[in-house]
Parts: structure tokens; C-alpha cells; sequence
């Protein structure tokens, strides 16, 4: 771009030097530098050392015309504006330079000065305007190549952070499983030892724990609270570890005083001992509440009504009702303990949930099974929906399985683990169905 210290170039051809000198007087005063050359060929010889705005030759020169010094001056100087001087008689030839030779006007001779300098003057003006055109556009273009540069960079970056993420979304699931399942089998330790240590508290806690996972699966709750709530009902004694079975098969009322003041601790206690592990805190909240009272007579903290959590109301009514029913072999005991239970409800047991305990009781409870017919078969030979029919042990005698429980995948995998590690000599014992005549 032309400025004062740098004014744009006029080149003047004409081969007789009064006329040069004349032209360049002209613009004396104005913000250009003015070149002038006295033949097509010297005026050839400056555009190839000056980058020239505007170009007047003179048409009628010895050796080469103005049209022909115009036409050669396009390929040294494409972008120059050429402008011709003629006279009047030589308006043709004048029309042949702006044909060949790629003048933008003419002028004729003798010329008035004004209109030279205002023709010359937009002539350079149109030069820096089609100059500057041609910068923009050549930014604009390098610009955009730019652009699509950036844009095909940032798409591969964002396709490979996809890719990155998804990966490690991917590795945090696995992960987040792995937790999960480890957590599950760490709260099936804790259930182990119980049974280890104290057969009666294992085989209440399992029942418990069958009637809760049935009447959960009817609320309106979500998966991590039923599943907190099944864990809760699974440990709910644990409390009551170290305790002599015969303190835990009494009633309250046959406790002795310091019986009944060792057996109120058990929630408590329970819940201490899983306060350490964090994610079993709520579990231990539950545990806590298990013998509140839906009218606020229980312990340890006489709530009532909806102060008591919704997993120990479910809880309770479930221990009660395995309580009573220890030692029922007919359907009709069944039945009169639920009646128990029912006239117990609005007192000791929220009466929202008995309708919940009555349809897990008989979904879960498989009285008239004996009418089946009864199968050995291996741990391999298991499908999901068979009811077993025989208490399963391992080698050693560890409860794998309790009688009338319904093979899930997650219990053959428990069976052929406990068959892999300590082999019982029989078989597992699963009720198979009559076909209907
Ligand atoms: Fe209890």
C-alpha cells in the first residue's frame, strides 16, 4: 500500500520531452512520484524495477506505438491502470489500445490539465482500491485455508478425546462394577461369618431377609435403597453375635431383667459394628430401628409412625412374622401367624405393609411342595427357577442354600463355587415339577 513516504508511482511514455516535462509539472503538488520514460522500450525497461499504480503513454512514438508498449506493459505489470494519449485524429488507434493493449480510457490531445490530473488521480485511486481488494482477498483466503486447518485439527482432537473419554468412561464402569460386586461379596462374607458363628441368627437373618427382598420389590423405591434395605434385613441381628441361642429363641416377656437389658442392645451394637465401613452406614441406621414400634413403644429410641425408616418397618414386620412361624409345617399355621401379625398392625407393625408381608409370605413361602417330585442333580446341571428342596451344605458343612430356595444365577454361581472349594458328597436335592396330565 502507498502512503506519504511511499507515494504511489505514475509513469508517463511519451517521446517528446516538453510534454514529460509538462505532465510531470502537473503533478508537482499531488502525493505521487511521477516516472517518465521517452520510448515504449525505457518505459518497459522502469515497470520492471517500480511497481507503477498508473500508466499514460503517448499512441503516436517512433519504434513502438503507445497501443504496443501498453499491450507488452500487461505482462510485467498486470495490475497497473493503463490510460492512452491520442489525438483526435487517432481516436482508432486509441480504441486498438484499450483492445490489445488493456487501457482503461484515453485522452485526447491537447489535454486540459484539470481533467488529466482528476483521470490520472482516480486512475491511482482505483489502483490502491484494486490493490487492496486483492490484499483482503488474499487474507481472507489464507484466512479460510486456516480455518479448515483449525477445524480438521479440532475435529481429530475431538474425535480422539471422545475416543479418551469413552475409554475411560468405559475403564470408571468396569471399575464402578467391580466395586459394587466386591462390595457384594464382602457384605456375603459378613453374612458367612454370621452362620459361622451363630446357625440360629443366620437362618432367621436369611428368612428375613427372602420376605424383604419379596415386599421391597412392591414399593415405590429405588434399586440402592431395596438393595440397602435386603442388606439391612441380612445383618439385622448382627448385633446379637456371642449371644447364647437360647436368649435369642425367647420371647421379651421371658427374658430375665438383665436378659431383656443385654438383648435391647443388639441393634445398637449392630449398628456400631458396621459404622466403620461408610457404605454401610444407612444399612446401620436401619439395623438401628428395627424394634421401634410403629406407635413409638419399641426401642431403642421410641420412634413412631414415618420417624421410623421405611427399611426398619419393613424389617420388623418380616422378623416378626419368621419369629412366630418358626415352627409352623401347614399352610394354616402359616395363616394364623399372619393373622398375628394383622391384629399386631397400627400397634407394633405400620399397617401400610402388612398387605406387602401377606403377598411376600405367599410367594415366597413353598408350602405343598411335597407333592413334587424330588431330583438329585449337580451344581452344573442347575437352571434358574428351581425351587431346592433340601437345606444345600458344602463338604464341611456350610449352609450354601436354604431349603425352598429359587436357583437365580447368582445362587448356582455360589452353589459350583462351594462345590469347587469344599465338595459335599451329595448332590443338591431341587424339587421337579409333574407334568399336568
Ligand atoms: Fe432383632
Amino acid at each position: 500500500m502507498s502512503s506519504p513516504n511511499n507515494p504511489p508511482k505514475i509513469l508517463f511514455v511519451d517521446d517528446e520531452d516538453n510534454v514529460l516535462k509538462a505532465l510531470k509539472r502537473l503533478f508537482v503538488d499531488e502525493n505521487v512520484e511521477v516516472l517518465t520514460a521517452s520510448s515504449g522500450k525505457e518505459g518497459l525497461e522502469i515497470l520492471k524495477n517500480n511497481e507503477v499504480a498508473v500508466i499514460v503513454s503517448d499512441q503516436r512514438m517512433p519504434e513502438m506505438t503507445g497501443a504496443e508498449f501498453l499491450e507488452k506493459s500487461i505482462k510485467i505489470s498486470p495490475d497497473s491502470i493503463r490510460i492512452v494519449l491520442t489525438g483526435y485524429a487517432d481516436i482508432e488507434t486509441a480504441m486498438y489500445a484499450i483492445n490489445k493493449g488493456g487501457a482503461s480510457r484515453y485522452i485526447t490531445k491537447p489535454w486540459s490539465d484539470t481533467e488529466l490530473l482528476i483521470t490520472v488521480l482516480n486512475a491511482v485511486e482505483t489502483y490502491n482500491l484494486k490493490k487492496e481488494n486483492k490484499q483482503l482477498t488474499a487474507l481472507v483466503k489464507k484466512q479460510n485455508e486456516e480455518l479448515k486447518k483449525w477445524n480438521a485439527e479440532l475435529e481429530i482432537y475431538v474425535q480422539q478425546h471422545t475416543i479418551d473419554l469413552t475409554r475411560q468412561n468405559k475403564e470408571l464402569m468396569k471399575l464402578n462394577e467391580k466395586l459394587k460386586k466386591n462390595f457384594k461379596d464382602f457384605i456375603s462374607a459378613i453374612f458367612r461369618i454370621i452362620e459361622l458363628q451363630n446357625r440360629v441368627i443366620y437362618t432367621h437373618s436369611n428368612n428375613v431377609a427372602m420376605i424383604v427382598s419379596d415386599m421391597v420389590n412392591n414399593l415405590s423405591l429405588s434399586n440402592d435403597e431395596r438393595e440397602t434395605i435386603v442388606i439391612a434385613a441380612q445383618l439385622h441381628d448382627i448385633g446379637k453375635i456371642g449371644t447364647k441361642d437360647p436368649l435369642i429363641l425367647k420371647s421379651m416377656a421371658e427374658m430375665t431383667p438383665e436378659e431383656k437389658e443385654e438383648y435391647i442392645k443388639h441393634p445398637l451394637i449392630g449398628q456400631s459394628a458396621l459404622d466403620v465401613v461408610e457404605d454401610l452406614r444407612q444399612v446401620g441406621i436401619l439395623i438401628r430401628h428395627h424394634h421401634e414400634w410403629y406407635n413409638g413403644d419399641g426401642f431403642p429410641d421410641r420412634l413412631k409412625f414415618d420417624k421410623i425408616p421405611l427399611g426398619s418397618r419393613v424389617i420388623a414386620i418380616a422378623d416378626k412374622f419368621d419369629r412366630l412361624s418358626q415352627n409352623c409345617n401347614s399352610e394354616d399355621c402359616i395363616n394364623a401367624t399372619l393373622k398375628k401379625i394383622k391384629n399386631l398392625s397400627g400397634s407394633q407393625f405400620d399397617p401400610d405393609l402388612y398387605e406387602h408381608l401377606y403377598n411376600a409370605v405367599k410367594s415366597v413361602i413353598k408350602l405343598g411342595e411335597s407333592q413334587d417330585v424330588e431330583i438329585e442333580i449337580k451344581p452344573v446341571d442347575l437352571i434358574e427357577g428351581m425351587v431346592v428342596s433340601r437345606d444345600v451344605r458344602s463338604g464341611t458343612g456350610l449352609l450354601l442354600l436354604k431349603k425352598g430356595a429359587v436357583i437365580d444365577e447368582k445362587s448356582i454361581e455360589i452353589l459350583k463355587r462351594g462345590y469347587h472349594l469344599d465338595p459335599a458328597k451329595a448332590g443338591i436335592f431341587v424339587y421337579a415339577k409333574r407334568k399336568k396330565p
